[in-house]
């Protein structure tokens, strides 16, 4: 079967390679899911494997198959899997408790203390940019068909229901908390997809990005789901709590690590900075007014943390998000998938638009590796 793949470290090694069609014998257990792979989401992440700024190469391999977005179809399953079946509709997780630390034992690898993990597409995995991949069904969550045509969007969603998730655990702190209004930093496919969840919840919403709002798509779609968006161009985002408020949540998902500081000082007593930026350079701040962020955080109880990965739990939640937002803004999801790529063998178009963001407009750029 073809597969895309890098050499890890290397740049610029994207390159197409033939594999074996991965087989159910390997699992032990009779818990193997054979899956065809139907669509394959691209990112940041990909881009800058790609770059050989990270990634790590299954052991026995000097390549990695690229891909962890990923929507697939059951093709077969073992004696012991009861809870899925051939034609159901699948998306899997990414990482994979092989760690050695107490998170990985118990079940919950994403807040894994260890150096070395172990993620599809990412590190030490082999990844779903292939026609096959081969899963225990733990580690699979069932997509109902109603949401099969977004779905490949469930694991860059899973990551913003963990961050949310985790707020509203660490929320759990004051008995009552009913947050109303939130800023999302970033208003990329990430950005978008955590306007559309705090949406769900509820939220008044207020987008924050660079690009001017005149002929904006992701702006038209973030006020098509009752948001507001402002470029940061026009309203510093320190000074957009004189027009909205201070917020109760603020979801940085920039990648431009600098603004965490503004956002620090726009939160209301009691809220939540949630960051989710893997910011991997040399980017330095300074005049950071530290007195007035330590002071609004200690007198006000504010929190700030961190969150990276996902586990089951959180992709579950998503699948819900997914099916509520389509049941109250029909197709607002599938206006996300602007850039289609069919077929493997054509690598280098999804890895031209991922290079060249201003060119392409891209919101999401994916593959389509079988119709479905
Ligand atoms: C993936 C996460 C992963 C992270 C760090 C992200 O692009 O969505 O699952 O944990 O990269 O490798």
């Amino acid at each position: 079967m073809k597969a895309v793949a890098v050499i890890p470290k290397k740049e610029k090694s994207v390159h197409l390679v033939e594999m074996d069609k991965p087989e159910l014998g390997d699992f032990k257990d009779g818990r193997g899911v054979l899956v065809e792979v139907l669509r394959v989401g691209a990112c940041g992440t990909d881009r800058e494997i790609n770059n050989g700024e990270y990634g790590v190469a299954p052991r026995g391999f000097d390549f990695l198959v690229l891909g962890h977005e990923n929507f697939g179809r059951v093709a077969e399953v073992g004696p012991n899997v009861k809870d899925l079946k051939a034609g159901d509709f699948v998306v899997a997780t990414v990482r994979r408790p092989r760690g050695s630390s107490i998170y990985d034992k118990i079940g919950t690898q994403d807040f894994t203390t260890d150096e070395k993990y172990y993620e599809r597409g990412i590190s030490r995995i082999h990844g779903y940019m292939a026609e096959y991949y081969a899963e225990s069904a733990d580690f699979l969550v069932k997509i109902p068909p109603a949401i099969a045509e977004i779905a490949v969007l469930l694991e860059p969603l899973s990551i913003i229901e963990k961050g949310l998730k985790q707020a509203s655990d660490i929320q759990e702190r004051l008995k009552i908390w009913q947050p109303k209004t939130a800023a999302v930093l970033g208003t990329g496919n990430v950005g978008l997809l955590t306007v559309m969840a705090l949406r769900m919840r509820g939220y008044e919403v207020h987008g924050f990005g660079r690009t001017p709002r005149a002929g904006y798509l992701n702006a038209d779609l973030l006020e098509a789901i009752g948001a507001t968006y402002d470029s940061t161009a026009e309203l510093a985002l320190t000074d957009s709590v004189a027009k909205y408020g201070q917020y109760d949540l603020v979801f940085e998902c920039t990648g431009f690590s600098p603004i965490i500081f503004d956002a620090m000082q726009t939160l209301n007593e009691n809220g939540i900075l949630i960051l989710a930026s893997v910011t991997g350079g040399e980017r330095r701040t300074d005049a950071v007014p530290s007195d007035k962020i330590n002071q609004m955080f200690v007198l006000g109880n504010r929190a700030m943390v961190g969150t990276v990965n996902a586990n089951r739990e959180h992709f579950e939640m998503g699948v819900k998000d997914f099916a509520l937002c389509e049941a109250m803004y029909p197709g607002w999801l599938g206006r996300m998938l602007t850039h289609k790529v069919s077929g493997l063998e054509n690598y280098a178009e999804i890895f031209d638009i991922l290079d060249n963001p201003a060119k392409y407009n891209a919101i999401k750029a994916y593959f389509e590796v079988r119709g479905f």
